[in-house]
């Protein structure tokens, strides 16, 4: 296992910028950006230089607190009219993971709460992003501690994308769970989907499982269904970009064949998420908003083209998975299953209402 040296921190606020670790250099590189400029934060979103769920939303409460930190305000409601502008750019950065939403919200309530002046809500802004920081490095410990119940010592797991450290603060969702039945002891190994178009899981799953001496073996993503067939894939362990409030859950592109494969084989499908991943506002997944990226990703492997000019190419980020396909939905506050309509609303209003 790591040593606390070595943690990955994927996003983190020093000397008042936001660093990030630079996905877009893995595996070849392991490099940090330190950006001082609130667009710059957001164009890593759009980029993405950062990606994964948590990752973006908490880049996203930095840069806002980056944000307001430049702005130059005679009255409240100039600065508030500034930081909805600020807000805006964020949100439509990427659409999917609703976790962006969440925590841009979640800053803009800050502007409303603070009474003081400017430089108090300005502080009060930066304490929130920081807030919402530790909060997932807790979140992805407790789903860790919850999910490993799930896992057996010997077990193999299959994952997809990668929704690992580098898609949280540090830790991971999918990956904090087999991080945390290796620290207790059980003997894990992972097979990662290499994740066409955008290849997440051979770049960043396998590099930072590697890391940290975590067994791990790629496959190419239309390779599961034959290591299921032969018995060799105990569970599924996925990410999720939003999951609606009947359990439907938008997660990358492929996520939903694998889910498929899984039913079809008899294997545990488990979906590993915060519940700032919730979205309690959407009653099924069909009104999940689906990125489309430019095609690009698809036609050229490292600037080469592979596909034949002028063939239209669709190039889908996410794919929702329905929720009779999942087995449970692991969250920091414990494990849910079906009927999820029921299961998740009662985790979420626990949440919500501190007894
Ligand atoms: O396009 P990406 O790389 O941002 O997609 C990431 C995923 O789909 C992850 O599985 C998801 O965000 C969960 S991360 C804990």
């Amino acid at each position: 296992m790591p040593d606390a040296e070595k943690v990955l921190q994927t996003v983190s606020w020093k000397g008042g910028k936001v660093r990030l670790i630079d996905q877009t250099a893995l595996p070849e590189r392991l490099t940090y950006l330190d950006l001082g400029d609130w667009r710059d934060v957001a164009q890593a979103i759009r980029t993405m230089v950062v990606r994964g769920a948590p990752a973006i939303g908490v880049s996203a409460a930095l840069g806002m607190a980056l944000g307001a930190r430049g702005i130059i305000a005679e009255s409240r409601e100039s600065f508030k009219k500034r930081m909805e502008q600020i807000a805006e750019t964020f949100r439509a950065a990427r659409p999917t993971a609703v976790n962006l939403f969440y925590a841009v919200d979640r800053m803009m309530g800050v502007i409303e709460k603070v009474e003081g002046n400017i430089v108090d809500i300005k502080d009060a802004l930066i304490t929130e992003a920081l807030a919402i920081l530790g909060e997932d490095i807790e979140a992805n410990r407790a789903i860790g501690m919850h999910g490993s119940a799930l896992l057996q010592d010997g077990y193999t797991v299959l994952t997809h994308c990668n929704a690992g450290a580098l898609a949280t603060v540090s830790y991971g969702t999918a990956l904090g769970v087999v991080r945390y039945a290796i620290e207790e002891g059980k003997r894990i190994q992972v097979v990662a989907d290499e994740t066409r178009p955008r290849l997440q899981g051979m770049k960043l799953t396998a590099w930072e499982l590697a890391q940290d001496n975590i067994p791990v073996t790629i496959i190419a993503d239309n390779m599961a269904a034959v290591l299921m067939r032969e018995g060799r894939i105990d569970c599924v362990i996925v990410g999720a970009d939003r999951i609606a409030a009947n359990g439907d859950t938008a997660n990358k592109i492929g996520t939903y064949s694998v889910a498929v494969l899984a039913q079809y084989h008899k294997v545990p499908f488990y979906v590993a998420a915060p519940l700032s991943t919730v979205d309690m506002q959407l009653p099924t997944g069909s009104r999940i908003p689906i990125e489309e990226r430019e095609t690009i990703e698809m036609t050229h492997v490292e600037g080469i083209r592979i596909a034949p000019e002028g063939v239209p190419v669709w190039n889908p980020a996410f794919d929702v998975t329905p929720n009779e396909l999942i087995t449970a939905i692991i969250t920091e506050k414990g494990v849910v299953r079906p009927p999820y309509d029921e299961t998740l609303k009662k985790l979420v209003e626990q949440v919500a209402i501190p007894a």
